[in-house]
């Protein structure tokens, strides 16, 4: 493979946290361009990786910026987008227009440079399993990028400033985005997952810890009773990114310790039926005989 011929791998947020320590698992041969909104943190970090590590400024709510970035990118290796805002760092809108809408665009941005091989990583959460959207909710969820989701949502009765509500909105609608392009990017022999963390020690997760007595009930039932390290998201999202997750696209990848499973109260099976008891008189079984 000559020079023009290698892909280019793109970690979208990676000024900090999961994004840090993702580009620094990615790291290797291929050029690798690090992009965070914070150009600081990530020209330190290409600096201390050294090349084939750049560095680039993006917001990803501005569309031209996001076209920028991608327009160098003829053949794209992995893209792994953990850019994001949680409840304790945003009021609700602009947590959907970056973890939902700006996610959205980024992968519009790459499409075109879909390859065998490439593979997006797009980070969801937990909180995208704490509630199961309501039909039309969720319909205007899996249409991100088309006119006024905060009009189409607040029409279907969401509160598009309540920040808790757009958090788990915004993840939940990524984990769907993966969903919906993968068989999209698979015509072009790509592949795409979503990667839900639990409480992971980084700014964002330790903010959490801070302000909720909740994050705690989420963390102590967990079969792994503990915050996760950024590491542990990193080498996930790269196994997902390599040749070893061939066969893995269109689903979410729950790393959360067993938190989110945990946290949830036991689902109520069908008690085995016992022959021996008269049938209860007061149970309908569903059927109006009236
Ligand atoms: N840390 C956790 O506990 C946790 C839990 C579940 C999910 N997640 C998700 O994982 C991802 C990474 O989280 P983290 O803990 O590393 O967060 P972090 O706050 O440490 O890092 C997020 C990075 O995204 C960048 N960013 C924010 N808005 C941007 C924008 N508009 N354009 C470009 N860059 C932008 C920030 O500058 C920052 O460098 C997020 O999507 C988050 O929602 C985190």
């Amino acid at each position: 493979m000559n020079e023009a011929d290698t892909p280019t791998d793109v970690v979208i947020g990676a000024g900090s946290g999961i994004g840090r320590a993702v580009a620094e698992a990615l790291h290797g041969e291929r050029p690798l361009i690090v992009a965070d909104r914070n150009l600081d943190a990530v020209s330190e970090l290409a600096r201390r990786l050294g090349p084939p590590v750049t560095a680039a400024s993006v917001d990803i709510t501005d569309e031209a910026q996001v076209r920028q970035l991608a327009l160098p990118v003829k053949r794209l290796g992995a893209l792994v987008i953990t850019a994001g805002l949680s409840p304790h760092m945003a009021s609700g809108r602009p947590i959907y227009e970056v973890n939902l809408v700006g996610t959205a665009r980024v992968l519009r941005a790459f499409a075109s440079a879909v390859v065998p091989g490439s593979a997006a990583v797009c980070f969801a959460s937990m909180a995208g399993y704490l509630m199961v959207p309501a039909r039309p909710v969720m319909a205007q969820l899996e249409r991100p990028l088309d006119d006024d989701l905060l009009g189409r949502l607040t029409a279907v009765g969401i509160d598009v400033d309540e920040p808790n509500t757009a958090y788990v909105l915004s993840k939940a609608g990524v984990i769907r985005l993966a969903r919906n392009l993968a068989a999209e990017w698979g015509l072009s022999g790509g592949r795409i997952v979503s990667l839900s963390p639990g409480i992971i020690d980084t700014t964002m997760g330790q903010l959490a810890i801070d302000d909720e007595l909740s994050a705690r009930a989420f963390i102590d039932p967990a079969p792994i009773p503990r915050l996760g390290r950024p590491e542990e998201m990193a080498s996930v999202a790269a196994f997902l990114c390599s040749a070893g997750a061939s066969y893995v696209t269109g689903i979410d990848i729950l790393a959360d310790g067993g938190a989110t499973y945990a946290s949830m109260p036991p689902s109520d099976p069908d008690p085995e039926p016992d022959p021996d008891r008269a049938p209860d008189p007061d149970v309908s079984i569903g059927v109006d005989d009236r």
